[in-house]
């Protein structure tokens, strides 16, 4: 007997959620780790550019860090970098009162620091390009950032889920890409702050499943339907992505089998009790996607793999 609940309007999701945010802020507060992005670069390494001061221009050869885990860094660094908006589309939609305001300032304060300590690595070790990145951080913050789903909550709190773990993943593996213990012990930091977020808004999904079953489904499936990463309006995304993917720092068969299907798991998707119509048929698409996704996963694995054969071949 499928339920016949009330949806819950924008407003009263909010109500409901406002002492699980409470409660979840105040674990959050309990577990992060103050931390100091300035430890965590190098500075000695550092040479005066040329320009203003006339010093040295930037060249390739700056730095051994590999191609693809260069572009991995300033993909995630202009991701970060977008925070204006994301603050933006938070503070509009979940307000700045209460609990609700006190997660979205600290949590606009975190992710402040993976910027900064991102930006002061790269240009102190001259890892990347630091005209190329400007000018790149210029046009990417310029476009501004909206999600396809910013004013609805449950969607909202299912994307940041996805998300926060998405960038966890690729901040870990884009570390390990580096070959750089400095890089990967900063980016393994930025990484255990992404944890905490992916758990604090997945406890609030969570609960949201008690009162409003069918709706966080309705959330889920739309979500994992249409997940975009955060940084896709950056100049040469799809290109980008693709040699991030090609890296094997963030591809889809990690998205499915290390962020998305984690994160089901934690909300026992598949056992959902009370759901109406449209919650069964959401849980429904959510299957489908998930094999679509896995589907396309294996596609690009055995690419790859034809791929580094081909090149394998030719350098034998
Ligand atoms: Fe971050
Ligand atoms: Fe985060």
């Amino acid at each position: 007997m499928p339920s016949t609940r009330t949806p819950l309007s924008q407003e009263a999701l909010l109500i409901e959620l406002e002492p699980v945010v409470a409660t979840n802020l105040d674990r959050h507060l309990g577990l992060a780790k103050e931390w100091f992005p300035h430890e965590y670069v190098p500075w000695s390494d550092g040479r005066t550019f040329d320009g203003v001061l006339g010093g040295e221009a930037w060249s390739p050869a700056d730095s051994t860090i590999p191609e693809a885990a260069r572009t991995a860094l300033i993909v995630n660094l202009l991701t970060e970098d977008n925070l204006p908006s994301y603050h933006r589309q938070i503070a509009t939609l979940f307000g700045q009162d209460g609990a609700w305001g006190t997660w979205v300032h600290r949590w606009t304060a975190e992710e402040g620091r993976h910027g900064t300590a991102i930006r002061d690595y790269l240009t102190v070790t001259r890892a990347v390009d630091p005209v190329a990145l400007e000018r790149a951080r210029m046009v990417h913050m310029s476009a501004g950032y909206s999600n396809q789903h910013d004013d609805e909550v449950l969607h909202s709190l299912a994307y940041v889920s996805f998300q926060e773990l998405a960038t966890r993943i690729s901040h870990r593996n884009t570390g390990r890409a580096t070959g750089d213990p400095l890089c990967e012990q900063l980016l393994a930091r930025i990484a255990a702050d992404e944890n905490l977020h992916m758990v604090f808004y997945r406890n609030l999904l969570a609960a949201a499943f008690e009162f409003a079953p069918s709706q966080a489904m309705r959330a889920v499936a739309d979500v994992v339907g249409d997940f975009q990463m955060p940084g896709n309006g950056i100049d040469g995304f799809a290109r980008k992505s693709v040699q991030i993917a090609l890296a094997g720092i963030y591809d889809l068969r990690q998205h499915r089998d290390d962020v998305v299907n984690p994160v089901l798991r934690q909300w026992d998707i598949w056992n959902v009790t009370g759901l109406d119509v449209d919650g069964e048929l959401a849980r429904e698409q959510l299957a489908e996607h998930l094999s679509e996704l896995d589907v396309a996963a294996t596609r690009f694995e055995e690419k790859r793999a034809a791929r580094e054969a081909r090149t394998a071949a030719r350098s034998a």
